[in-house]
């Protein structure tokens, strides 16, 4: 038998809702395979910081690292002041145990629908930076709410930052069907960072010779995606362009009410974490409705990434056989919850 320690985080709103059911799923899912898992549940959030000014402390950190893998529900509220808790909770998780692949499938499932009038058939994944780009605060700011006020925000980009996440992406179009990796970013702009990308992927190709590549402006990357998404495999590209891609991907696939994502270190030198891409939706918390799809998803993704391959196929067969026949039909929170569970364990 084999024990997996798992840290949960499962923050505001609604993101204790959609936790509790991907706990459920999680478990579901193992049950009877001799793996158990024991969690650990870690008061982090915006209640956190509205009582102590705490976002995460060292020994928060130290915690975390004690264990195999993070299911993250949703962080923030707004009483908490834009900033404090995405760069002090979640951005610090994501570089502290430094989940350079943010993971991201898109994915329309038969029985979705899409806003798309006709969006054929949607598979791809988005292999987004998670550790560099704009996000790493290397910036600032001086004559603040002056009319001379300058503010810069430096994408920083390394050449081993970029090639780590590249080769991943590689090896990731690599097990696929179709083997093709689009790179999106704006070479013809940031042409620093751009023209580094763009030499990786070709570098990096030689190892992956099975592998087509072609390349996006991330503006002309918006439009595909929006009028012939099934040309995408797997998309690479920086942790901004990233983000606002897989925003992008979720609206076409269903929505982010669907959207999972992982937050991966491939290296395993630190605990992954799989959260679903929708925040904490204030508006709807504690009602019972919302969706906790996005994070059984997760749940799924967890679990392949911990190698319990079957459970991470009984939980996404799962969740696809809900969505072929769910129609318009409203449940709550935790009847798909159970529902998911009862199709888990058959
Ligand atoms: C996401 C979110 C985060 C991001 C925010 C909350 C920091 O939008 O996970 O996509 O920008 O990465
Ligand atoms: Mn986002």
């Amino acid at each position: 038998s084999r024990n997996v320690k798992l840290a949960v985080v499962a923050g505001d709103g609604i993101g204790t809702e959609v936790v509790e059911q991907g706990l459920r799923a999680l478990e579901t899912a193992v049950a009877g395979s001799g793996v158990e898992i024991t969690t650990t549940e870690l008061d982090l959030g915006a209640r956190r910081w509205h009582a102590t000014g705490e976002t995460l402390t060292d020994q928060d950190l130290a915690t975390v690292r004690e264990h195999d893998a993070i299911l993250l529900g949703a962080i923030g509220d707004p009483g908490v002041p834009s900033g404090v808790l995405e760069r002090g909770l979640l951005l610090r998780l994501r570089f502290e145990l430094d989940h350079y692949v943010n993971l991201r499938p898109a994915r329309l499932f038969p029985g979705v629908r899409s806003p798309l009038a006709d969006p054929g058939e949607v598979d791809f994944v988005v292999v987004r930076e998670g550790t560099e780009g704009p996000y790493v605060g290397n910036g600032g700011a001086i004559r603040v709410g002056t009319p001379h006020e300058v503010a810069n925000e430096v994408s920083v980009n390394t050449a081993f930052g970029v090639e780590r996440v590249v080769r991943d992406a590689f090896a990731r179009a690599a097990a696929r069907p179709r083997k093709h990796l689009t790179l999106v970013h704006k070479h013809n702009v940031l042409v620093h960072a751009g023209h580094l990308w763009r030499r990786t992927v070709e570098a990096v190709n030689a190892e992956f010779p099975d592998v087509t590549t072609d390349y996006l402006h991330v503006d002309a990357a918006t439009i595909f995606m929006t009028t012939n998404p099934s040309r995408f495999d797997v998309i690479v590209t920086d942790n901004l362009f990233g983000d606002i891609l897989t925003d992008q991907a979720a609206a076409i696939t269903g929505g982010i009410g669907l959207a999972a994502s992982g937050n991966i270190n491939p290296d395993r030198t630190s605990p992954s974490m799989f959260e679903p891409v929708h925040g904490s939706a204030p508006d709807i918390a504690g009602q019972g409705k919302a969706d906790p799809t996005a994070t059984v998803l997760s749940v799924s993704m967890l679990l392949e990434h911990l190698g319990l391959t079957e459970a991470a196929a009984k939980v996404e067969a799962a969740v696809a056989a809900d969505l072929a026949e769910r129609g318009d039909r409203v449940r709550s929170t935790a009847e798909v919850g159970s529902d998911l569970a009862a199709r888990i364990a058959g």
